[in-house]
């Protein structure tokens, strides 16, 4: 029987924090150690180019979360991880579905009528103003990404399962007008995946700017937990441990006996100072080796390369006589005598 397939697309932009990592490369590197499940990690570099239009910080963000991947264990032997870019079937088939997409379906994307929106906002007379191609067109991209590897299952996260439900409306336009080919994927959505709480209480984002990087130094890493911000209660006052962020935190790296503990240590009051030292080394505990493996990688960089070009031969093994199947059906074949 064939394994059922995995599929996931990383965001090659900005750096990684720990809101990342416990909601989304945490989750994801348990999940691919399942042996029944093929699993697919690309770096959607080409996705990023719609933001990203400075060569080298598009490069250097690749690396960089590429070796994040790989220093939190994701394991290129179990799993085929590779850069989008690298796939120049992607790109071929992202036209063929371009094709078959009707121009309707975009214009109900989120993604563009947010920007739609925005642009009404702040009162712009163009309300298309900023919108290129390419963020107009990113669902019929994404479409492709999942399409090519013949993934069953989209894991993502709640703004992107208008995207997979897009994929599957398009691929069915495919199959309908040409044959059946291509596998309908269906999004998987983890209620249980943490949201981790920022600097300032709210969720933790690069657009609120309260955020702890990933593989901050050790020092700046206890900097950063020291300013997460808390109430004036003075040590020995019981504190609520329900809304208080240092717990939320030290709870998405807690086992569920080191968490009971923290608790216990709420209710008696220990002091603010005390907990986040005691976040900190929790934290940093966790992090240490992975930090160390990281720095090591963003030193060697033909190794990350070697990984993502064996990762892209994985891949291509699949894409090429995939795409040259579908070439076929939509008549992209050698000239010969018209069948009557
Ligand atoms: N759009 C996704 C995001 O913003 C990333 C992505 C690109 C993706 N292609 C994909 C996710 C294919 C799943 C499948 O998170």
């Amino acid at each position: 029987m064939s394994r059922e397939v995995v599929l996931t697309g990383i965001t090659t932009t900005g750096t990684p924090h720990l809101g990342n990592y416990v909601g989304a490369i945490r989750p994801a590197i348990e999940a691919s150690h399942n042996e029944y499940v093929l699993s697919y990690y690309f770096l959607a570099d080409y996705h990023a180019l719609i933001k990203n239009q400075n060569p080298k910080l598009l490069q250097q963000s690749t690396f960089e979360i590429a070796a994040t991947w790989l220093a939190c264990g994701l394991d290129p032997d179990k799993v085929v991880f590779y850069r989008q870019s690298d796939i120049p079937e992607i790109m071929e088939l992202t036209w063929m579905l371009t094709c078959m997409s009707s121009k309707g379906l975009m214009n109900r994307s989120h993604a563009y009528k947010a920007m739609i929106q925005a642009n009404e906002e702040r009162g712009k007379k163009d309300l298309e103003e900023g919108v290129t191609m390419g963020l107009f067109c990113y669902p019929i991209l994404m479409a492709a990404d999942i399409l090519m590897f013949k993934a069953n299952k989209v894991p993502v996260g709640k703004d992107q399962i208008q995207h997979i439900e897009m994929a599957r409306d398009i691929a069915q336009k495919f199959n309908h007008h040409y044959c059946e080919l291509l596998i309908l994927p269906e999004s998987v959505t983890d209620k249980k995946a943490s949201v981790l709480t920022g600097l300032d209480g709210r969720k933790m984002s690069k657009s609120y700017n309260n955020t702890i990087p990933l593989f901050l130094p050790e020092k700046k890493l206890r900097k950063h937990i020291m300013k997460i911000v808390t109430n004036s209660l003075e040590p020995g006052q019981p504190k609520d441990a329900d809304t208080s962020t240092v717990f939320q935190v030290y709870q998405a790296f807690a086992s569920e006996d080191e968490t009971q503990e923290m608790r216990k240590k709420f209710e008696e009051g220990i002091a603010w100072g005390v907990a986040k030292q005691e976040l900190f080394e929790l934290v940093n505990g966790q992090l240490k080796d992975f930090r160390e493996e990281y720095n090591r990688l963003m030193d060697d960089p033909a190794y990350v390369e070697k990984v993502l070009m064996q990762g892209a031969e994985k891949a291509r093994a699949v894409s090429v006589p995939y795409i040259k199947q579908l070439r076929d059906a939509i008549g992209f074949k050698k000239i010969e005598r018209l069948s009557e």
